[in-house]
Protein backbone atom coordinates (compact mmCIF):
# COMPACT_ATOMS: atom_id res chain seq x y z
CA UNK A 1 0.00 0.00 0.00
CA UNK A 2 1.02 3.51 -0.69
CA UNK A 3 1.08 5.20 2.53
CA UNK A 4 2.92 8.35 2.83
CA UNK A 5 3.24 8.75 6.55
CA UNK A 6 3.69 5.90 8.28
CA UNK A 7 3.72 6.84 12.44
CA UNK A 8 4.52 3.33 13.24
CA UNK A 9 8.08 3.08 12.28
CA UNK A 10 9.11 5.12 14.71
CA UNK A 11 7.54 3.36 17.60
CA UNK A 12 8.94 0.45 16.26
CA UNK A 13 11.16 -0.38 19.46
CA UNK A 14 11.71 0.71 22.97
CA UNK A 15 14.90 2.50 22.34
CA UNK A 16 13.53 4.16 19.32
CA UNK A 17 10.10 5.43 21.45
CA UNK A 18 12.88 6.13 24.22
CA UNK A 19 14.96 8.36 21.88
CA UNK A 20 11.91 10.46 20.72
CA UNK A 21 9.99 10.81 23.63
CA UNK A 22 8.83 14.38 24.18
CA UNK A 23 7.75 14.47 28.00
CA UNK A 24 9.59 12.78 30.99
CA UNK A 25 9.12 12.28 34.86
CA UNK A 26 11.42 12.62 36.78
CA UNK A 27 11.24 12.17 40.50
CA UNK A 28 13.19 15.72 40.35
CA UNK A 29 9.32 17.04 39.31
CA UNK A 30 7.70 15.79 42.02
CA UNK A 31 6.79 17.19 45.82
CA UNK A 32 5.48 15.11 48.11
CA UNK A 33 3.03 16.57 50.93
CA UNK A 34 2.52 15.34 54.23
CA UNK A 35 0.41 16.26 57.27
CA UNK A 36 2.33 16.88 60.24
CA UNK A 37 0.97 15.89 63.72
CA UNK A 38 2.49 16.15 67.62
CA UNK A 39 3.91 13.77 68.83
CA UNK A 40 6.88 11.37 68.66
CA UNK A 41 7.17 8.22 66.12
CA UNK A 42 4.32 9.20 64.32
CA UNK A 43 4.29 7.78 61.08
CA UNK A 44 1.06 6.66 59.54
CA UNK A 45 -0.94 6.66 56.27
CA UNK A 46 -4.78 7.95 57.13
CA UNK A 47 -5.96 5.00 55.31
CA UNK A 48 -4.02 2.38 54.58
CA UNK A 49 -2.63 2.19 51.05
CA UNK A 50 -4.07 6.22 50.39
CA UNK A 51 -0.74 7.70 50.08
CA UNK A 52 -1.59 10.43 53.26
CA UNK A 53 0.84 10.34 55.55
CA UNK A 54 0.20 11.49 59.20
CA UNK A 55 3.87 11.89 60.60
CA UNK A 56 5.31 13.89 63.59
CA UNK A 57 8.38 15.96 63.18
CA UNK A 58 10.97 13.22 64.65
CA UNK A 59 9.86 11.14 61.25
CA UNK A 60 9.72 14.06 58.80
CA UNK A 61 13.52 13.74 59.14
CA UNK A 62 13.72 10.49 57.95
CA UNK A 63 11.09 10.97 55.37
CA UNK A 64 13.00 14.00 54.14
CA UNK A 65 16.41 12.15 54.53
CA UNK A 66 15.08 9.16 52.28
CA UNK A 67 13.56 11.42 49.73
CA UNK A 68 16.60 13.44 49.23
CA UNK A 69 18.62 10.35 48.88
CA UNK A 70 16.08 9.27 45.56
CA UNK A 71 16.16 12.58 44.49
CA UNK A 72 12.74 13.95 45.24
CA UNK A 73 12.13 17.78 43.85
CA UNK A 74 10.65 18.64 47.88
CA UNK A 75 8.43 18.59 50.23
CA UNK A 76 5.20 20.49 51.39
CA UNK A 77 4.23 20.50 54.83
CA UNK A 78 0.50 20.94 55.63
CA UNK A 79 -0.33 21.31 59.35
CA UNK A 80 -2.86 19.20 61.81
CA UNK A 81 -3.00 20.87 64.97
CA UNK A 82 -3.86 19.68 67.99
CA UNK A 83 -6.69 22.48 68.81
CA UNK A 84 -8.64 24.86 66.73
CA UNK A 85 -9.23 28.68 67.03
CA UNK A 86 -11.39 31.04 64.94
CA UNK A 87 -9.59 34.48 66.05
CA UNK A 88 -6.06 33.55 63.99
CA UNK A 89 -4.68 34.61 67.32
CA UNK A 90 -2.96 31.55 68.87
CA UNK A 91 -1.66 30.76 65.39
CA UNK A 92 2.05 30.38 66.40
CA UNK A 93 1.13 27.79 69.38
CA UNK A 94 -1.44 26.14 67.04
CA UNK A 95 1.64 25.55 64.33
CA UNK A 96 4.46 24.23 67.16
CA UNK A 97 4.70 20.95 65.73
CA UNK A 98 4.71 22.35 61.74
CA UNK A 99 7.57 24.40 63.77
CA UNK A 100 9.18 21.56 64.88
CA UNK A 101 9.07 19.53 61.62
CA UNK A 102 10.20 22.48 59.78
CA UNK A 103 13.37 22.58 61.80
CA UNK A 104 13.70 18.41 61.37
CA UNK A 105 13.71 18.89 57.55
CA UNK A 106 16.10 21.72 57.37
CA UNK A 107 18.37 20.10 59.77
CA UNK A 108 18.19 16.94 58.14
CA UNK A 109 18.57 18.45 54.70
CA UNK A 110 19.16 21.88 54.23
CA UNK A 111 18.91 22.10 50.38
CA UNK A 112 15.59 20.44 49.78
CA UNK A 113 13.22 22.42 48.81
CA UNK A 114 10.25 23.18 51.82
CA UNK A 115 7.03 24.47 50.98
CA UNK A 116 4.18 24.91 53.28
CA UNK A 117 0.92 25.48 53.28
CA UNK A 118 -0.86 28.73 54.26
CA UNK A 119 -4.48 28.55 54.75
CA UNK A 120 -6.72 28.24 57.92
CA UNK A 121 -9.41 25.47 57.18
CA UNK A 122 -7.25 23.07 59.15
CA UNK A 123 -7.01 25.77 62.42
CA UNK A 124 -10.56 26.60 62.72
CA UNK A 125 -13.77 24.53 63.98
CA UNK A 126 -15.69 25.53 61.44
CA UNK A 127 -13.04 24.33 58.57
CA UNK A 128 -13.29 27.46 56.23
CA UNK A 129 -10.11 28.76 54.29
CA UNK A 130 -10.17 32.45 56.29
CA UNK A 131 -11.76 34.09 59.28
CA UNK A 132 -15.78 34.34 59.52
CA UNK A 133 -18.06 36.37 60.32
CA UNK A 134 -21.84 35.52 60.45
CA UNK A 135 -22.24 33.31 57.74
CA UNK A 136 -19.40 35.32 55.54
CA UNK A 137 -15.75 33.96 55.26
CA UNK A 138 -14.49 37.67 55.12
CA UNK A 139 -11.31 38.72 52.93
CA UNK A 140 -9.52 41.55 54.04
CA UNK A 141 -9.25 40.16 57.85
CA UNK A 142 -8.08 36.49 56.93
CA UNK A 143 -5.44 38.26 54.12
CA UNK A 144 -3.75 39.48 57.32
CA UNK A 145 -4.16 36.42 59.52
CA UNK A 146 -2.65 34.62 56.29
CA UNK A 147 0.35 37.03 55.71
CA UNK A 148 1.24 36.59 59.49
CA UNK A 149 0.77 32.89 59.33
CA UNK A 150 3.66 33.14 56.05
CA UNK A 151 5.84 35.40 58.36
CA UNK A 152 5.71 32.74 60.97
CA UNK A 153 6.80 30.05 58.49
CA UNK A 154 8.99 31.85 56.73
CA UNK A 155 11.14 32.74 59.75
CA UNK A 156 11.28 29.27 60.70
CA UNK A 157 12.96 28.01 57.83
CA UNK A 158 10.72 27.02 54.51
CA UNK A 159 11.65 28.03 51.27
CA UNK A 160 8.05 28.53 49.70
CA UNK A 161 4.81 29.86 51.54
CA UNK A 162 2.08 28.03 49.80
CA UNK A 163 -1.35 30.20 50.48
CA UNK A 164 -4.13 28.11 49.01
CA UNK A 165 -7.48 30.14 51.05
CA UNK A 166 -8.34 31.93 47.50
CA UNK A 167 -8.24 35.27 49.05
CA UNK A 168 -8.52 38.18 47.04
CA UNK A 169 -5.21 39.94 47.55
CA UNK A 170 -3.29 37.89 49.49
CA UNK A 171 -0.52 37.13 47.11
CA UNK A 172 0.57 41.23 47.65
CA UNK A 173 -0.30 41.51 51.57
CA UNK A 174 2.05 38.13 51.92
CA UNK A 175 4.84 39.81 49.39
CA UNK A 176 4.83 43.05 51.72
CA UNK A 177 4.55 41.16 55.08
CA UNK A 178 7.38 38.81 54.20
CA UNK A 179 9.78 41.76 52.80
CA UNK A 180 8.84 44.07 55.32
CA UNK A 181 10.13 41.32 57.94
CA UNK A 182 13.18 41.00 56.09
CA UNK A 183 11.72 37.95 54.47
CA UNK A 184 13.27 38.62 50.87
CA UNK A 185 14.18 35.14 50.09
CA UNK A 186 11.07 33.75 50.46
CA UNK A 187 9.54 32.70 47.55
CA UNK A 188 5.04 32.34 47.14
CA UNK A 189 3.70 29.75 45.27
CA UNK A 190 0.42 30.92 44.99
CA UNK A 191 -2.29 28.31 44.21
CA UNK A 192 -3.43 30.70 41.70
CA UNK A 193 -5.80 28.58 40.26
CA UNK A 194 -8.01 26.49 42.70
CA UNK A 195 -11.29 24.60 41.66
CA UNK A 196 -14.16 24.04 44.27
CA UNK A 197 -13.70 20.42 44.27
CA UNK A 198 -14.78 16.76 45.25
CA UNK A 199 -11.62 15.79 44.80
CA UNK A 200 -10.19 17.41 47.85
CA UNK A 201 -12.07 14.84 50.24
CA UNK A 202 -9.17 12.61 51.56
CA UNK A 203 -7.08 15.37 52.30
CA UNK A 204 -10.08 16.57 54.32
CA UNK A 205 -10.08 13.27 56.21
CA UNK A 206 -5.90 13.95 57.16
CA UNK A 207 -6.28 17.48 57.87
CA UNK A 208 -9.60 17.47 59.62
CA UNK A 209 -10.22 20.13 57.46
CA UNK A 210 -13.91 19.68 56.20
CA UNK A 211 -16.51 22.62 55.94
CA UNK A 212 -18.61 22.29 59.14
CA UNK A 213 -21.33 24.61 57.41
CA UNK A 214 -21.65 25.95 53.79
CA UNK A 215 -19.16 24.69 51.12
CA UNK A 216 -16.21 26.60 49.59
CA UNK A 217 -17.85 28.17 46.72
CA UNK A 218 -17.83 31.69 47.64
CA UNK A 219 -14.06 31.69 47.84
CA UNK A 220 -12.61 28.86 45.34
CA UNK A 221 -13.18 29.09 41.92
CA UNK A 222 -16.13 27.15 39.64
CA UNK A 223 -14.90 24.47 37.48
CA UNK A 224 -16.94 26.38 34.51
CA UNK A 225 -14.62 29.06 34.00
CA UNK A 226 -11.66 29.18 31.94
CA UNK A 227 -11.38 33.06 31.39
CA UNK A 228 -12.01 33.53 34.99
CA UNK A 229 -8.95 31.07 35.89
CA UNK A 230 -6.68 33.11 33.39
CA UNK A 231 -7.88 36.15 35.53
CA UNK A 232 -6.39 34.55 38.73
CA UNK A 233 -3.36 33.31 37.51
CA UNK A 234 -2.35 36.72 35.91
CA UNK A 235 -3.93 38.65 39.04
CA UNK A 236 -1.21 36.68 41.10
CA UNK A 237 1.41 36.66 39.06
CA UNK A 238 1.04 40.83 38.77
CA UNK A 239 0.98 40.69 42.80
CA UNK A 240 4.22 39.22 43.20
CA UNK A 241 4.05 35.09 42.96
CA UNK A 242 7.34 33.66 41.97
CA UNK A 243 5.45 29.92 41.31
CA UNK A 244 1.85 29.16 40.22
CA UNK A 245 -0.14 26.09 41.04
CA UNK A 246 -3.50 24.87 39.38
CA UNK A 247 -5.70 22.38 41.13
CA UNK A 248 -7.13 19.62 40.78
CA UNK A 249 -4.11 18.67 37.74
CA UNK A 250 -6.04 15.98 36.30
CA UNK A 251 -9.78 17.24 35.25
CA UNK A 252 -7.73 20.58 34.51
CA UNK A 253 -5.43 19.78 31.89
CA UNK A 254 -6.58 22.46 29.69
CA UNK A 255 -5.91 25.07 32.23
CA UNK A 256 -3.02 23.62 32.87
CA UNK A 257 -1.31 24.50 28.81
CA UNK A 258 -3.43 27.75 29.19
CA UNK A 259 -1.44 28.72 31.70
CA UNK A 260 1.36 27.68 30.03
CA UNK A 261 0.97 29.97 27.08
CA UNK A 262 -0.05 32.62 29.38
CA UNK A 263 3.12 32.56 30.94
CA UNK A 264 6.47 31.78 31.35
CA UNK A 265 6.88 31.88 34.93
CA UNK A 266 7.38 27.87 36.79
CA UNK A 267 4.02 26.12 36.60
CA UNK A 268 3.07 23.73 39.11
CA UNK A 269 -0.07 21.23 39.48
CA UNK A 270 -1.58 19.14 42.05
CA UNK A 271 -2.54 15.62 41.80
CA UNK A 272 -5.23 15.95 45.01
CA UNK A 273 -5.99 13.29 46.81
CA UNK A 274 -9.16 12.38 45.43
CA UNK A 275 -7.48 11.81 41.85
CA UNK A 276 -5.12 9.75 43.58
CA UNK A 277 -7.05 7.99 45.67
CA UNK A 278 -9.42 7.14 42.34
CA UNK A 279 -6.45 5.66 40.32
CA UNK A 280 -5.67 3.48 43.90
CA UNK A 281 -9.17 2.30 44.75
CA UNK A 282 -9.20 1.33 40.80
CA UNK A 283 -6.32 -0.64 40.84
CA UNK A 284 -7.33 -2.11 44.17
CA UNK A 285 -10.43 -3.63 42.45
CA UNK A 286 -8.74 -4.74 39.52
CA UNK A 287 -9.95 -2.56 37.11
CA UNK A 288 -6.85 -1.02 36.07
CA UNK A 289 -3.01 -1.31 36.59
CA UNK A 290 -2.31 1.49 39.20
CA UNK A 291 1.24 1.63 38.32
CA UNK A 292 0.57 2.19 34.76
CA UNK A 293 -2.19 4.75 34.97
CA UNK A 294 -0.24 6.62 37.47
CA UNK A 295 2.43 6.82 35.20
CA UNK A 296 0.14 7.90 32.68
CA UNK A 297 -1.29 10.47 34.74
CA UNK A 298 1.45 12.22 35.72
CA UNK A 299 2.58 12.08 32.20
CA UNK A 300 -0.46 14.06 31.39
CA UNK A 301 0.39 16.46 33.30
CA UNK A 302 3.87 17.16 32.63
CA UNK A 303 2.48 17.26 28.64
CA UNK A 304 -0.10 19.73 29.55
CA UNK A 305 2.73 21.99 30.60
CA UNK A 306 3.20 21.59 34.66
CA UNK A 307 7.08 21.92 35.32
CA UNK A 308 6.24 20.70 38.91
CA UNK A 309 3.65 17.96 40.09
CA UNK A 310 2.71 17.94 43.45
CA UNK A 311 1.65 14.06 43.96
CA UNK A 312 1.07 11.77 46.74
CA UNK A 313 3.14 9.52 44.57
CA UNK A 314 6.36 11.20 44.87
CA UNK A 315 7.03 8.89 47.88
CA UNK A 316 6.20 5.84 46.02
CA UNK A 317 7.75 6.49 43.65
CA UNK A 318 11.35 7.21 45.31
CA UNK A 319 11.40 4.36 46.94
CA UNK A 320 10.86 1.66 43.80
C1 LIG B 1 -6.34 23.74 52.02
C2 LIG B 1 -6.02 22.79 50.94
C3 LIG B 1 -6.82 21.77 50.40
C4 LIG B 1 -6.00 21.06 49.52
C5 LIG B 1 -4.76 21.68 49.52
N1 LIG B 1 -4.79 22.76 50.37
C6 LIG B 1 -8.19 21.33 50.71
C7 LIG B 1 -9.36 22.17 50.49
O1 LIG B 1 -9.31 23.23 49.85
O2 LIG B 1 -10.40 21.77 51.03
C8 LIG B 1 -6.42 19.82 48.77
C9 LIG B 1 -5.32 18.89 48.37
C10 LIG B 1 -5.74 17.49 48.12
O3 LIG B 1 -6.93 17.15 48.02
O4 LIG B 1 -4.83 16.67 48.01
N2 LIG B 1 -7.25 24.72 51.70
Amino acid sequence: MNIPVRLRRLRRTAPMRALFSENQVTVRNLVQPYFVVSGKGIRKEVREGMGLWHVSPDMLREEVGMLSKAGVGGVMLFGVPDTKRDDGKELASQMASLQAAIGEAKSAVPEMPLFADVCLCAFTTHGHCGLVEGNEIVNDKSVKVLAEMSVLLSKWGVDFVCPSDMMDGRIAAIRSALDENGQTNTSILSYAIKMASAFYGPFREAAHSAPSFGDRRSYQMPADNRREARRELLADLDEGADALLIKPAMSNLDLIRDSREATDAPLFAYQVSGEYAMMRAAGNAGLIDFERALAESLMSIRRAGADVIVSYAARDWARR
